[in-house]
């Protein structure tokens, strides 16, 4: 894909629970997306580092001020501890890479980030500054255009990519996407997880639960439509460990998603040349972590019925399809549309 010499090519997704990089060397990984630097001395001598990233962070929660800064999927606006952990997850990521920025075998490298497609207009600067000494050269897309990208899948589509902080929705039409083509909803993973944690506290209030829990459990039992079976969990109650059924509360958490989903879906549709909405009805790419949800996909195919009915298919591989895209991008992309840094 690159010679030793050349640049190395890297697509990146920047998501509000996953950050993941592939390579053109090959390497491809996945971090999540949190940043903890050690809250006072005490914690610094037990954890032996003056920053933490990823799962590392999420475990040492007690002793880390703890920034997740693409929460929504937007960096969040005037926080400098954000932009800083954005920082530190992008060096993570290139780190992982293989990316060597010091001394003098630097590597010359060319990112495409994906991001959010509502975070492209508000803070694509922020980002530039982020990326400042850390590559030579950048290209900020939305994430679902990136996904499109990897899957070529350029022409009559419509990508939906349900992660945690949004669902981003791309309809492509053989060229670089505008805003008229997408779409971001604040229904996704996290918005799920909020829904279980109230309504399982409204229900059980002596149990002692966290949003931890509540995504944990989603991610092992969710589900839409008819239950399949009973889902049972266990969760301190006055600190004694005790069984709770949660199946009533996880499907309608897990459903609050579906109807906000469809009706974007319906709303972007007739916008499509009319010679060509069945093609794009017909051509739905589901990605995103969110979209592993049991009954989703096929939910989301139902809500196309009233007008006219469409095929929605899921990616094979979720976690890396919006990195990969941005790699495919990133070694296809002539010199003019790169934005040159450093
Ligand atoms: N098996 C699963 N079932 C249901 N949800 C899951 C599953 N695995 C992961 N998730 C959820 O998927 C979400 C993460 O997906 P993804 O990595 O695509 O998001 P992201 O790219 O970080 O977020 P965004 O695109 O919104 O910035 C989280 O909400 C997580 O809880
Ligand atoms: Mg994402």
């Amino acid at each position: 894909m690159t010679d030793s010499k050349g640049p190395l090519n890297v697509g990146i997704d920047l998501g509000t629970s996953h950050c993941a990089v592939s390579a053109s060397n090959g390497q491809r990984q996945v971090i999540e997306s949190y940043v903890g630097w050690p809250v006072d001395m005490v914690a610094r001598k037990v954890l032996k580092k003056s920053v933490l990233v990823g799962t590392e962070a999420v475990e040492s929660r007690t002793m880390v001020d703890l920034h997740r800064p693409l929460e929504r999927g937007l960096l969040k606006e005037g926080s400098e501890k954000d932009l800083e952990a954005v920082k530190v997850l992008l060096r993570a990521l290139l780190g992982l890479a293989g990316v060597k920025r010091r001394g003098k075998d630097k590597t010359h490298v060319r990112a495409v980030v994906g991001v959010p497609a509502e975070a492209m207009r508000v803070n694509k600067q922020q980002l530039r500054n982020a990326l400042e000494g850390e590559v030579d050269a950048l290209m900020i897309v939305s994430e679902p255009f990136a996904v499109a990208y990897g899957l070529d899948a350029l022409l009559h589509s419509l990508v939906v990519d349900i992660g945690a902080g949004t669902t981003d929705f791309c309809v492509m039409r053989g060229r670089f996407p505008t805003e008229d083509d997408q779409r971001t909803l604040d229904n996704a993973g996290d918005s799920i997880d909020e829904l279980l944690l109230k309504q399982l506290r409204e229900k059980h209030a002596d149990a002692q639960l966290s949003i931890f829990m509540a995504r944990a459990w989603k991610e092992a039992h969710g589900f839409v439509g008819e239950a399949q079976q009973r889902v049972t969990v266990t969760a301190p109650m006055a600190g004694k460990p005790t069984k709770l059924d949660i199946t009533d509360e996880l499907r309608s958490a897990c459903e609050s998603i579906v109807e906000p989903i469809t009706e974007t879906m319906r709303d972007l549709l007739p916008r499509v040349e009319p010679e060509f909405q069945e093609k794009v009805r017909n051509n739905v790419i589901l990605s995103g972590g969110t979209s592993q949800i049991a009954g989703l996909r096929a939910a989301l195919q139902a809500g196309l019925k009233p007008v006219g009915g469409g095929k929605i298919k899921a990616v094979k591989n979720p976690v890396f399809e919006g990195s990969d895209g941005g790699l495919a991008l990133a070694i296809d992309a002539p010199d003019s549309d790169w934005d040159k840094l450093g």
